[in-house]
């Protein structure tokens, strides 16, 4: 994803023979696009193609995910504090918010990983809101810690030990790839000088998986795979994910959000100058603490906007979010297109002045519509919409 890189012994040529002793390895290339796209050729110890059985299985509110039918246009608070979920990384996914681009769900694990889960219908990316733990993959092993994204690129097997057994995720999971965006590279690939992060930021696994029968168990090994939202759960007889090697674009990364250097204008920049990564249709940005606006008539807190082709969520994370009242680490805020969003009552005058903010936030745009999922639609808070109403007498009503 951010640039070639490998892993353990590979051949001098793709496509070449590569033993093991006298055993022929198998190799396996994972490529996007048809074979135009990006690729990783991984060396596979024993073949993962050769499962004895296939099984149906489901995660209610993540796989499948119902829809609320009806949907006013509102603004949106969803709490995702409030969500009590037992489950591993895999049974413990909830969906929110889903369009045809992008699907953003919640993961709280309070169980040990059990089985490798593959998503054929996506890249992901994962941003640990609390804790850290270790991602283990065909492609190694990637420790991670609190506020890391973590990218895990479509049909990699993989799965999730949260430090302690416990964390708190948001999980964004695009039906195109989530990548850097374009402007932040140059001809040759490599990310330019005028880009928020460099390639030293990102943190790519640097020890291969090796089976280990105390952390692996002695088999059979069911593996689960999403794909047209819904799970099977696939069975094999060896253990389907040592490789000996492997090269190329394709394998997960790590990235601090505290590693996102900012940008700030003399007046307000729009918020997509904290774009972070890209997919067809959607951006990921990240608002890490900053100095802001250097006018002496500036207005730190952002305008009031109507983005006429653009939903807007906010994964709130910590610090004091300038903007908003009402909203907690954790909560979700969706702005639609459609009506006109800007701070709450009071924030906008409280904010000029002001040199610093040290508000902690994800924010995701999308072109298309989002639509509220039934298990969101039980944890909305739903006075949000109404929040921004001035009354008379109320000291913070920003006329004042
Ligand atoms: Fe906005």
């Amino acid at each position: 994803m951010i640039h070639r890189h490998q892993l353990g012994k590979v051949p001098p040529k793709p496509h070449t023979t590569m033993y093991e002793g006298d055993k022929l390895l198998m190799e396996q290339c994972v490529s996007k696009e048809g074979f135009d796209g990006p690729f990783s050729i991984l060396y596979f110890r024993t073949p993962p193609t050769d499962e004895t059985q296939v099984e149906k299985m489901t995660v209610p509110g993540f796989c499948p995910y119902e829809i609320v039918e009806e949907q006013m246009l509102h603004r949106r608070h969803i709490r995702t504090q409030d969500i009590q979920v037992d489950g591993d990384f895999l049974t413990a996914r909830r969906t929110t918010l889903v369009n045809d681009d992008i699907q953003i769900g919640i993961c709280k694990p309070n169980q040990p990983a059990k089985h490798f889960f593959s998503n054929a219908d996506g890249d992901e990316c994962w941003f640990a809101f609390d804790g850290g733990g270790v991602l283990e993959s065909v492609y190694g092993v990637l420790p991670f810690k609190k506020h890391d994204y973590v990218i895990i690129p479509k049909v990699t097997p993989y799965r999730i030990h949260p430090e302690g057994g416990k964390g708190t995720f948001i999980v964004f999971e695009s039906s195109t790839n989530i990548d850097i965006p374009q402007e932040w590279r140059n001809r040759s690939g490599q990310l330019t000088m005028f880009a928020p992060f460099s390639h030293r930021d990102f943190r790519i696994p640097q020890e291969l998986l090796k089976y280990d029968e105390t952390k692996h168990g002695t088999g059979p090994w069911p593996m689960v795979i999403k794909k047209g939202d819904r799970l099977t759960t696939h069975i094999f007889e060896h253990f389907p994910h040592e490789v000996v090697g492997w090269d190329g674009f394709l394998y997960p990364v790590a990235f601090n959000i505290h590693d996102y250097q900012p940008r700030m204008g003399m007046v307000h920049l729009p918020p997509t100058v904290h774009t972070t990564f890209a997919g067809g249709g959607f951006v990921i940005c990240s608002f890490v603490p900053r100095k802001v606006d250097f006018h002496e008539k500036a207005i730190p807190c952002p305008y009031g906007h109507a983005a006429p082709d653009c939903d807007e969520i906010l994964y709130y994370i910590e610090g004091n979010f300038t903007s908003r009242k009402g909203i907690e680490p954790e909560s979700i805020s969706l702005h639609p297109a459609g009506i006109a969003h800007g701070p709450h009552p009071g924030t906008y005058a409280k904010s000029v002045g002001t040199d610093r903010t040290n508000e902690l936030a994800v924010m995701c745009d999308t072109l298309k519509p989002l639509k509220m999922t039934k298990f969101a639609d039980t944890i909305e808070d739903k006075d949000y919409h109404f929040s921004w109403v001035r009354r008379e007498n109320d000291p913070r009503d920003s006329r004042k």
